[in-house]
């Protein structure tokens, strides 16, 4: 037996109203006597105190809302409101028109357009219509805060996302509007101690690897250097130490790259900076481009007395990674271009090469530690992909910046900015 109308049938608007809290509870029923009262017959408003607290409209609107779950839109609500019952639902009514319905249902929040809950609801019963804009108008008057608390979850995550784009050394200050927030911020900033710790330990790991690697190897380097001179020149044995060699040598580069990185990961990427001649350098390297492959046409267009503040050792293995993979990857008889010249944005350096392309997937990644494409591994070309990660760091520990141009097929461009001394 459904619970007693709080209206007189006698009433036009009454029943109206009836209708509308058919499937409310009792509990509903109750709070809509106590508070609710039929004020228009021709209309069937519903007027609502303005002492009404929150809890209870929401209670009415969902009385509401209970009607549309047998209306033709039904289907179309449920997909836009999972789950929702009775007591989940509020309206936010900060900026009409483009104001939020805002349901939450098992903590999670739906933001759903106002004019789009409006239809649904209109489309099966006039009453209900009515109901949802009074209420609407209530509540604009009586949930500032509820907006008030929007601001301040915006501002909230408007501070998280500084934080997080700034590094997870940052913290958020709790001193600030958002307090009520204090505890959300207190597990937040945890969460960022933690990360950074064991961010800082990975770091450190690899960083001290590669610098415990460093003296072995130094000292193997040596050795075989050693002992290559004192073998016959052009005996098998000559040759097989000269193999192991270029090994180690391989290795050696490998971990003084992990060292750099490590360092650029913890911000500790030393520089010393001094007034670099970069006309004189990447004329050098064409140079060696040309000698070290002689089937390659090697083109240039550098701009003469370009010189940047810049530490000299760090920037030429950036440009040297550069140029020897434009060599390494060409392609057979392909050409290689080394342009530069001060622009607006700083100094500029493109180093451009015949070859297959890059492939869009592997554009993402090419700067990714260890990532080699597919090309250049079937091609058995050596490498560790760890160069063009490295190169990067490096113009960016400068100010600068590495990034892989978008070209035709058929060649690669990569374009080294600098910032003018
Ligand atoms: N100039 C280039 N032309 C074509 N592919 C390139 C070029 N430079 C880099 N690549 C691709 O990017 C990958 C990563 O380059 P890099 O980080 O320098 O590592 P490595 O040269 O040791 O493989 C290379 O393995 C290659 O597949
Ligand atoms: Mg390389």
């Amino acid at each position: 037996m459904p619970p007693a109308s709080p209206f007189q049938p006698r009433d036009l608007a009454a029943l109206a109203a009836t209708e509308l809290f058919r499937d409310a509870s009792a509990e509903t029923l109750a709070l809509v006597r106590e508070h609710a009262s039929v004020r228009d017959l021709a209309a069937g408003e519903i007027l609502l105190s303005p002492a009404l607290p929150n809890q209870h409209i929401y209670l009415l609107l969902a009385g509401a809302l209970a009607l549309r779950f047998d209306s033709p839109q039904a289907p179309e609500v449920r997909e836009l409101l999972p789950g929702v019952s009775v007591g989940e639902m509020s309206i936010i009514d900060d900026a009409p028109p483009s104001a939020y319905v805002i349901a939450k249902v098992a903590s999670r929040v739906f933001p759903i357009h106002r004019d789009l809950l409006q239809r649904l609801i209109a489309g099966s019963n006039p009453v209900a219509r009515n109901l949802l804009r009074l209420m609407s108008q209530w509540l604009k008057a009586n949930t500032r805060h509820i907006a008030a608390d929007q601001n301040q979850i915006r501002r909230l995550t408007a501070t998280i996302r500084e934080v997080s784009a700034q590094g997870l050394d940052q913290r958020i200050p709790t001193t600030g509007e958002e307090r009520d927030f204090a505890e959300l911020i207190g597990v937040f900033n945890e969460m960022l101690e933690r990360l950074e710790r064991s961010f800082k330990q990975a770091a450190r790991f690899s960083g001290d690897a590669a610098h415990e690697l460093r003296t072995p190897l130094t000292i193997l380097q040596g050795r075989l250097e050693q002992a290559l001179h004192a073998v016959p020149s052009g005996s098998a044995m000559q040759v097989q130490l000269a193999g192991i060699l270029d090994e180690v040598r391989r290795l050696s580069s490998i971990s003084q790259k992990l060292l750099l990185l490590a360092q650029a990961d913890g911000g500790r990427l030393s520089l010393r900076r001094e007034r670099c001649d970069l006309t004189a350098a990447l004329r050098d390297l064409a140079e060696d481009a040309r000698m070290l492959a002689p089937a390659l046409r090697v083109d240039t267009a550098i701009a003469p007395g370009l010189a940047v503040a810049a530490d000299g050792g760090l920037l030429r293995q950036a440009l040297h990674n550069l140029i020897g993979n434009a060599i390494k990857y060409n392609l057979a008889d392909g050409w290689l271009r080394i342009d530069a010249a001060a622009t607006d944005a700083g100094i500029k350096v493109r180093v451009a090469n015949a070859s297959l392309g890059i492939a869009a997937a592997d554009r993402a990644l090419i700067f990714e530690r260890f990532h080699r494409t597919e090309a250049a591994r079937s091609r058995g070309i050596a490498g560790s992909g760890l160069g063009l990660g490295l190169a990067r760091e490096i113009a960016r520990a400068h100010g600068g910046e590495l990034t892989l141009d978008d070209s035709a097929g058929g060649e690669t461009v990569f374009s080294l900015t600098l910032p003018s001394p």
